[in-house]
């Protein structure tokens, strides 16, 4: 019994544990580098992006409309008026964990704030920021 316990913990660890923030964040560097030789990433870039007033969206005029201005807070939609999870990792495990997640997020936010998708330095920076967060 105690066997099988470890065991079955071992494999929902490891699934669960398949991608940690830092590796999306350098995935998200790698990307950024392909069209940005030498690029690295920069949480005050990411900072400032995160919190500034963009055009071109309908939904919001920024990242910090629905996340708050503390990405460890717990944000709200300002549409729905659903609360979302904090973004930050150090207070949310699940963050930056699932690379498709993280994607289809991006996806769909940066066309709500931008009215476009972000670019790959536009990520890497966000991520950085967001990761910095302690
Ligand atoms: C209109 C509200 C809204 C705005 C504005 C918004 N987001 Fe989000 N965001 C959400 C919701 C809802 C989720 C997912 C809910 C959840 O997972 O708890 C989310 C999740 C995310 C995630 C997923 C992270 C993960 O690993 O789970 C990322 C990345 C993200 N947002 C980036 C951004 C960026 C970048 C901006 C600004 C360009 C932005 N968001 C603006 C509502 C918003």
């Amino acid at each position: 019994m105690k066997t099988r316990y470890v065991f079955v913990f071992m494999l929902v660890g490891s699934t669960a544990w398949a991608n940690s923030p830092q590796q999306i964040l350098d995935l998200l560097v790698q990307e950024a580098r392909q069209v940005q030789p030498g690029f690295t990433a920069s949480a005050t870039r990411g900072e400032q992006f995160y919190r500034a007033k963009h055009t071109g969206g309908k939904e919001a005029d920024s990242c910090a409309s629905c996340h708050t201005d503390n990405p460890k807070a717990e944000g709200k939609h300002i549409k729905t008026h659903k609360a979302i999870e904090p973004l930050a990792p150090s207070v949310n495990k699940q963050r930056f964990t699932d690379p498709a997640q993280v994607e289809k997020w991006f996806r769909r936010n940066c066309r709500e704030v931008l009215g476009r998708v972000c670019t790959p330095q536009e990520k890497a920076d966000f991520a950085a920021y967001v990761l910095s967060v302690k």
